[in-house]
């Protein structure tokens, strides 16, 4: 709301999560799917995936993890509780408009500004890149800003190569503007990038404005999403190595000094890859994809909430974050944790 706070900083005040509570086991798969418990665990990590019933959209478990984030700040949902509402999604409830708009008024937060950022699995960073630069320039003192996905609505049920990987959820943090660089929260610095030319790598072939989706021939419009694993996989493990590197850098922090390595939980053996790459214990890399698989801009925050519930991220803690995904995107944000925060 006011505008004049030039050279603030932005912190996390909030944090809330949400799952469906629908929990699918890889031996549920494995029922009407050639795979096994064996071969999902070994080759991912994943044991367990919610998944939201049908007709339970994005905006709904948007809507429960902002309301929990909100409540975790101390903030009663109302207008002017925030001036901006970001939510990263790879799967809005409609092409158009965005989604958060919708999240926004369900929240009961009044004409705040509200807009759908699309980063696939690196949505949550970029959100938070674009939230707290917003802040820092005085455009905002408060914004909530969410991952919400419901994967299991773009899964193609015969697919097994990607309906065993992802999962549905919604996680949320609140940002507010700080005079103060040291309060704990603050985020320290961002590293974002992309490259185009690997669009094809991760991607609903259909459905927008370069073809039609047809659901009823998938040659003429296959409205699902697809990924090449293999490739993906050597890509994100050398783009989010680089992405930390350059902000670690950039920040002054050496991979020793980071308490926590949250990225993105696409795979199990990814994540201890790129903790080994970065010289980082693999201890210290927080771990929840084997409850809740991928789920995409949902994924980093749910991590966030699940290590803050379980009293693994302590106050001044550093925090490194980073994450990869269609685009292809990455990026990465530091931060050191908040004092006395409760994940609603
Ligand atoms: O979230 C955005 C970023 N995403 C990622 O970072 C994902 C990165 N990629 C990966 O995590 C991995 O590539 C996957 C987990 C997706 C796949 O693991 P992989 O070790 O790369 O397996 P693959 O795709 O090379 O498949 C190996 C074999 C194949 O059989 P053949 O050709 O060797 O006979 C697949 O057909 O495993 C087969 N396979 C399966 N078998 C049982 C593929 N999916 C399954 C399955 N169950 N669900």
């Amino acid at each position: 709301m006011a505008h004049h706070h030039q050279q603030s900083a932005a912190a996390v005040i909030g944090l809330g999560s949400y799952l469906p509570p629908h929990r699918i086991t890889n031996d549920d798969l494995a029922t009407r799917l050639e795979t096994s418990d064996e071969w999902i665990t070994s080759r991912t990590g994943i044991r367990a995936r919610h998944w939201a019933p049908p007709g339970t959209s994005t905006s709904d478990l948007a809507v429960e993890a902002g309301h929990r984030a909100l409540k975790s700040a101390g903030l009663y949902p109302e207008p002017g509780a925030v001036d901006a509402v970001v939510l990263a999604t790879t799967t809005p409830d409609h092409p158009c408009p965005a989604t958060a708009p919708e999240v926004a008024a369900r929240l009961q937060l009044g004409t705040a500004a509200a807009y759908d950022i699309a980063g696939v699995c690196s949505g949550f960073l970029y959100a938070l890149a674009t939230a707290s630069a917003q802040i820092i320039a005085g455009q905002a003192e408060r914004i909530l800003v969410i991952g919400a996905e419901t994967y299991s609505t773009i899964l193609n049920p015969t697919d097994r190569t990607t309906s065993v990987i992802f999962g549905d959820g919604a996680g949320a943090v609140v940002l507010s503007a700080t005079r103060d660089p040291e309060q704990p929260g603050v985020l320290l610095g961002v590293d974002l990038g992309a490259d185009g030319s690997q669009a094809d790598l991760i991607r609903i072939p259909a459905g927008g404005s370069r073809q039609r989706a047809n659901p009823d021939d998938p040659e003429l419009g296959d409205p699902y999403f697809t990924m090449q694993g293999k490739k993906v996989f050597a890509a994100a493990v050398t783009r989010m190595q680089h992405s930390a590197i350059s902000l670690l850098d950039r920040i002054g922090w050496t991979t020793d000094q980071v308490d926590h390595l949250v990225g993105h939980q696409a795979n199990i053996r990814i994540l201890k890859t790129l903790a080994r790459h970065l010289d980082i214990p693999e201890d210290r890399a927080v771990i929840n994809i084997d409850q809740v698989g991928n789920t995409s801009a949902a994924s980093i925050p749910l991590a966030l909430a699940d290590a803050t519930a379980s009293g693994r991220l302590t106050a001044g803690s550093r925090v490194l974050l980073t994450a990869f995904g269609g685009g292809l995107t990455w990026g990465s944000v530091a931060l050191t944790w908040p004092d006395g925060l409760t994940v609603g």
